[in-house]
């Protein structure tokens, strides 16, 4: 059997903080729905003791974002390893890192002491590099068994003390960005998709396709491992996509009003509907014919149903504009051209989708109200699921010196955060306790600054402040005090939380 050298590489950890300091009522006997205490009259006044009692808050981290080690002890390389450094290791040999599962026992242990529930992520992108090199990742269904291995060793290693798991963050964002776009490792895409981009081979509009695929049946088999495993009994297990919301590009015109749904089932269907009825949405169907493939009676079966929560990641919102003759080329196929869209920041009438503070991160528009509406679309089109927010946060880019340094001064006064923050759990609020979505935790991205990937390190993402240059000190920022607050304190001054507000435009 071929277990991965350093067995926990993917791990992420969520981390949430249980108990309510409040003595708000318990949820009702209709387990579906929530039972909120009372309503706050805005968000400023919004606390956790407004949510439902069970209700989970928390932070999220991921190991090949925080962790570093890349040398040390006898931790394998992964693709990201590879990726960055761009050559590839030598030689490596299989067998499970004692010191990894050591690493994680104590860091498990210590979170569980100390009254903080520990969720684990199976896999964030991080595939040993010798699975690449052997038989190309998720590009080749040899994955599907060696991650059901994997998953197998995590669960029988910490399924007595850990109950929420992820099986596989983003796989919108691992088969698109890494197999169709080529911005994220592995970097594979045809040229023709962005000459900014340098492609390491690939085959845009086909390959992110066979990796869902892939990705998807490892997810069953991991969610059947986990089901039969019997120190997991009494935790629950999900996957964690990753939606943009879409509002129509020109509300109530029929084309446009087709192509936000287009827009959805493209990016959350994709992924979520075989897991719900075993098969890809019948929009990518019809339009993605042979490139999409198929799945077997048996992997159908398995999907269906395949898990116990809904995990989501938001962070923004676009419009999709119906993709206009001129903009295609059947000969040069893609996945967003596939979805017959192009996303756009404005619509038709010059409104651009949310708030947009200057030192926010590429794409970085703050746009809450589009939480609430992907949780209700996930709620009435999936059949009032039980949801976790796994991810939700901001990026941005605080001032640096010359050589790249940001003070700590700078770096810790992040009011664009706070506010992205609480718009976000003012949406979340409505959304659990209006519209009565059956969410049952969120987890803010991110409880450190961190490797963000291809953006490295010049975008945070932290509640918590790391200076790079000096020992990898931490400091609380504004964020993490409002979220301190917001947990523990509760209610905060009104007035003094509206001076704060840093939007330079107006919400639609
Ligand atoms: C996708 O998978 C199918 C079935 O295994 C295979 O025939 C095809 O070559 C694959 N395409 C790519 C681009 O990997
Ligand atoms: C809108 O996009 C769809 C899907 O690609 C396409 O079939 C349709 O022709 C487009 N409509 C217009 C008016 O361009
Ligand atoms: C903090 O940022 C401002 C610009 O926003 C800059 O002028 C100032 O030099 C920075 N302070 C430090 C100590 O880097
Ligand atoms: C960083 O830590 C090392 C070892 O603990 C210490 O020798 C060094 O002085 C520290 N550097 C700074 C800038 O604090």
């Amino acid at each position: 059997m071929a277990m991965w050298k350093f067995p926990l590489m993917g791990l992420l950890l969520l981390l949430t903080i249980i108990g309510s300091p409040t003595t708000a009522e318990g949820p009702g006997e209709s387990a579906n729905e929530p039972v909120c205490p009372v309503m706050p009259k805005e968000e400023d006044t919004l606390n956790r003791a407004f949510f439902p009692k069970d209700f989970l808050f928390g932070t999220a981290t991921a190991s090949y974002q925080v962790e570093g080690g890349v040398y040390e002890t006898n931790r394998g390389r992964s693709m990201w390893d590879v990726y960055c450094m761009k050559y590839p290791n030598g030689k490596r040999e299989r067998g499970v890192s004692k010191d990894g599962i050591r690493f994680y026992h104590d860091l498990i242990d210590e979170l569980n002491n100390n009254g903080i529930a520990p969720s684990v992520t199976i896999f964030h992108w991080d595939i040993p590099q010798i699975l690449e090199d052997e038989y190309g990742g998720f590009l080749s269904e040899k994955i599907v068994k060696d991650f059901r291995d994997y998953a197998e060793y995590l669960f029988d290693e910490f399924g007595g003390k850990v109950k929420n798991w992820i099986t596989i963050n983003e796989p919108w964002v691992y088969a698109h960005a890494g197999y169709d776009v080529g911005k994220k490792a592995p970097g594979r895409c045809s040229s023709y998709v962005d000459k900014e981009v340098e492609c390491l081979g690939g085959s845009s509009g086909n390959e992110a396709y066979n990796v869902t695929h892939n990705l998807l049946n490892a997810h069953a088999e991991a969610v059947e491992a986990f089901r039969n495993c019997e120190k997991c009994k009494g935790g629950k297990i999900g996957i964690a996509h990753c939606p943009l919301w879409f509002e129509s590009y020109i509300k109530d015109n029929e084309v446009e009003d087709e192509a936000a749904k287009r827009a959805l089932e493209f990016m959350l269907g994709w992924h979520m509907d075989p897991t719900t009825t075993g098969d890809y949405p019948e929009t990518m169907k019809k339009i993605v014919g042979k490139r999409l493939p198929e799945f077997t009676p048996e992997q159908s079966e398995k999907l269906k149903g395949s898990f116990d929560f809904v995990g989501l990641n938001y962070y923004v919102s676009k419009f999709p504009k119906n993709l206009t003759s001129d903009k295609r080329d059947e000969n040069k196929p893609r996945w967003l051209q596939d979805s017959g869209i192009e996303w756009t920041e404005k619509n038709e009438a010059d409104y651009a989708i949310g708030s947009r503070p200057d030192n926010a991160m590429k794409d970085m528009s703050i746009y809450s109200r589009g939480l609430k509406s992907i949780l209700k679309h996930i709620k009435d089109r999936y059949g009032n699921p039980e949801i976790m927010i796994m991810e939700n946060g901001y990026g941005d880019m605080p001032h640096a010196d010359i050589d790249g340094n940001v003070h700590v001064t700078n770096g810790t006064d992040d009011p664009n955060r706070k506010f992205y923050l609480q718009r976000h759990l003012f949406s979340l609020y409505e959304a659990v306790c209006v519209e009565k979505v059956n969410v049952k935790g969120y987890f803010v991205w991110s409880l450190l600054d961190n490797f963000e990937w291809q953006a490295g390190y010049k975008v945070r993402f932290g509640l918590y402040f790391v200076d790079y240059k000096n020992n990898l000190t931490r400091h609380l920022k504004k964020s993490g005090e409002f979220y301190r607050d917001f947990l523990s304190k509760g209610v905060l001054d009104p007035a003094k939380v509206k001076n704060d507000i840093p939007a330079t435009k107006t919400e639609l």
